[in-house]
């Protein structure tokens, strides 16, 4: 499965050697130097579940973790902790510290002989708190070859936040957010409104900020997720990116520190090509970013549509080829939302209310129909929120994703080419039907940029503008598991995910995407991938951020041990 590098764990004790030997062992002064350097907010990693080994099963810390365990907020307020927890683990060498996601109350996990290692958890972090914390944190990787990963919630699917071995830039605490009603980006002469966030503001914070302020902020289906890390440089989709864009369509200015150490401002009047990379290019590739300037729009009347009940295989196959049907009229009408079995959420930021009964009559009428047969927990809702805050509210209060799990995800784009004849459309619900039955949990996000058109300097893939649906799937696996069983995991969801690659253009979202994602360059970036790896090039010349997958990454670099 992992064609683009061939380590076996026949290889691992060879390669740790050669990694001792060549890279990462600054010595105690070095890393008093550093401390010293970064005013005290050096600290070593420590494993999520630490205490529950450490302190016994029912201490104090235990309790709080086992009650948290699985609770996003809670992880992404923890240096070490990440919300796909094989990310705190060396896949390769199962060395961790995990309780069981199923049932954290099993206290089997923490019992001899298994013991509490660091894993993948970086080694040391530093809570970074300006641009020079950052340029010193360059310049000892730079000296000491000791491996820098940027860590902010630790949402990414594919481990870019951690690494063995490595010292971590912790963003979390960046977290002033502002509102100008007439932002000038810096070398700029046009005004526009404009939300200006610290690197560690979440999802959560900046809609509570954009209801206080009555303005609109496109962002994210998920609370915890960062406002500019991975979801902005990758991509960053949305339940209303159909009409208003990606997060990299609205993106005014980055402020963000190169790995030559200097703080840099960029935007459409100045370091234009790192602009055009961090929008889209990808997190963890370019540089650090300490603070991002978002476009505001003014509120928006949302109308929505949910439709939800206990399906089975024909309600679902009715459901999605309901979906498949109206795909490309819904979608030019300016709806967005989401899909699994037995459920669709449909919301749009432009339609009447009237003009929303007309528009959506088939799912309407397919909602009342299993309501009136009584299939069970057959619900309609025909509804209107005030706001995109108010409906994030309401929808997030249901539906939270796995977290605190080992899993693999993988996602495909679906072409508009696919919804053109019937059987083109009958063959896109033969496939997601098939995808679904192979790892139950697909998610259908329509949430691409349809009706939204790039302005030309943008770098993720163009596939996004012709698109109509995100796909993801997951594959989970327990805390266990073999090293077979996880490498059967990363397989099943990529075979599922295959039901979609057969009859789609090469396309996924960078952030959401198979770890071993074939062709990974033109699936994320497209034509775009020759200039970003100048741009990498120019700005990263010695590797000091790589990750894996990223723009112009080196696959031999020992940060990469632990991926299997
Ligand atoms: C439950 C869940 C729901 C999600 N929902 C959505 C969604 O609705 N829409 C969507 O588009 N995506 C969604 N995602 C995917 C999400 O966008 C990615 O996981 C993204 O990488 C998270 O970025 P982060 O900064 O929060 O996380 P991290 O894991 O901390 O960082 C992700 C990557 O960005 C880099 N990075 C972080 N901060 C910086 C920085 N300041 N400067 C430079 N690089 C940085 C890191 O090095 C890493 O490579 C979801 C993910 C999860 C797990
Ligand atoms: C922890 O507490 C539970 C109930 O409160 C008890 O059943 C269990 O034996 C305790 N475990 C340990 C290791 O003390
Ligand atoms: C860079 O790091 C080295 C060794 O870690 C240190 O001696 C030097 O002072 C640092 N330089 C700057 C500009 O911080
Ligand atoms: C919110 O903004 C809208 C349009 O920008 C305006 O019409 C409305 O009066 C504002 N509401 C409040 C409470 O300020
Ligand atoms: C909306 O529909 C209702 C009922 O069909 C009708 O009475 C009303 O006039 C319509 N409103 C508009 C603005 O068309
Ligand atoms: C699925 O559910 C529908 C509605 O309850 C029912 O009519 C149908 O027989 C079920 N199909 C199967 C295969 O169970
Ligand atoms: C209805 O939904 C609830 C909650 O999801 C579930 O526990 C229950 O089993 C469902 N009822 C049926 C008959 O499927
Ligand atoms: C994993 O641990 C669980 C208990 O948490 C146990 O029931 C199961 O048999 C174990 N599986 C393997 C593969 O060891």
């Amino acid at each position: 499965m992992a064609s683009s590098h061939s380590w076996t764990l026949a290889s691992l004790p060879l390669l740790l050697a050669l990694t001792g030997l060549s890279a990462g062992k600054p010595s105690p002064s070095d890393w008093d130097a550093l401390n010293q350097a970064v005013q005290g907010r050096l600290f070593q990693g420590v494993p999520f579940a630490r205490p529950c080994f450490a302190e016994g099963f029912n201490s104090t810390d235990c309790l709080a973790v086992r009650s948290s365990y699985v609770d996003e907020v809670a992880r992404s307020n923890v240096a070490s902790a990440y919300i796909q927890t094989q990310w705190e683990t060396c896949q390769t060498t199962a060395e961790g510290c995990l309780l069981s996601w199923t049932n954290p109350n099993d206290m089997s996990p923490t019992l001899p002989p298994n013991q509490c290692l660091l894993g993948s958890v970086p080694q040391y972090f530093i809570d970074v708190r300006n641009a020079q914390d950052v340029a010193e944190a360059f310049n000892f990787s730079r000296t000491t070859k000791m491996p820098l990963v940027i860590k902010n919630t630790g949402h990414d699917y594919k481990g870019r936040s951690s690494a063995p071995n490595s010292l971590a830039l912790w963003t979390h605490n960046l977290k002033d957010i502002s509102y100008t009603p007439a932002f000038v980006p810096e070398g700029c002469s046009a005004a526009s409104p404009g939300v200006t966030v610290g690197a560690g503001v979440q999802w959560a914070d900046a809609y509570a900020f954009a209801e206080s302020n009555n303005i609109t902020l496109v962002g994210g289906s998920d609370r915890s997720v960062g406002v500019s890390g991975g979801w902005l440089q990758g991509g960053g989709h949305s339940a209303l990116s159909n009409t208003m864009g990606l997060g990299v369509d609205r993106v005014l200015q980055f402020k963000v520190v190169t790995p030559d150490g200097v703080y840099r401002t960029a935007n459409a009047c100045q370091n234009q090509d790192l602009f055009f990379a961090l929008r889209g290019g990808g997190g963890g590739t370019f540089g650090v970013v300490l603070e991002s300037t978002i476009l505001a729009s003014p509120p928006v009347t949302l109308q929505a549509v949910i439709v939800s009940f206990t399906s089975n295989t024909s309600t679902t196959q009715e459901l999605w080829t309901i979906l498949a049907e109206n795909g490309l009229k819904w979608a030019e009408e300016g709806w967005g939302g989401f899909s699994q079995a037995g459920i669709a959420i449909m919301i749009n930021p432009r339609l009447s209310q009237n003009e929303t009964a007309t528009s959506m009559a088939p799912l309407i009428e397919f909602g009342q129909r299993l309501q009136n047969e009584g299939v069970a927990n057959a619900s309609t809702v025909v509804t209107q929120f005030p706001t995109f805050g108010t409906f994030f509210n309401a929808f997030t209060a249901e539906h939270v994703s796995l977290v605190g799990t080992n899993m693999a995800e993988a996602s495909r784009m679906v072409s508009k080419d696919n919804f053109a004849t019937a059987a083109d459309r009958s063959a896109l619900v033969s496939a997601l039907l098939a995808a679904d039955a192979a790892t139950p949990g697909l998610l259908i996000l329509l949430t691409t940029p349809y009706s939204y058109p790039s302005d030309g300097q943008t770098s993720v893939t163009d596939a996004w503008r012709s698109s109509l649906y995100h796909v993801t799937v997951v594959s989970t696996w327990e805390w266990n598991a073999t090293g077979a069983q996880k490498k059967a995991a990363y397989s099943a969801a990529s075979a599922s995910i295959d039901n979609l690659r057969k009859i789609t253009p090469d396309a996924a979202y960078v952030n959401e995407s198979d770890v071993y994602e074939p062709n990974h360059e033109v699936a994320f970036w497209g034509t775009h991938y020759a200039k970003l790896l100048q741009i990498k090039q120019k700005y990263d010349p010695d590797h000091l951020l790589d990750c894996w997958h990223c723009v112009g990454w080196d696959s031999t670099s020992p940060r990469f041990a632990c991926y299997m």
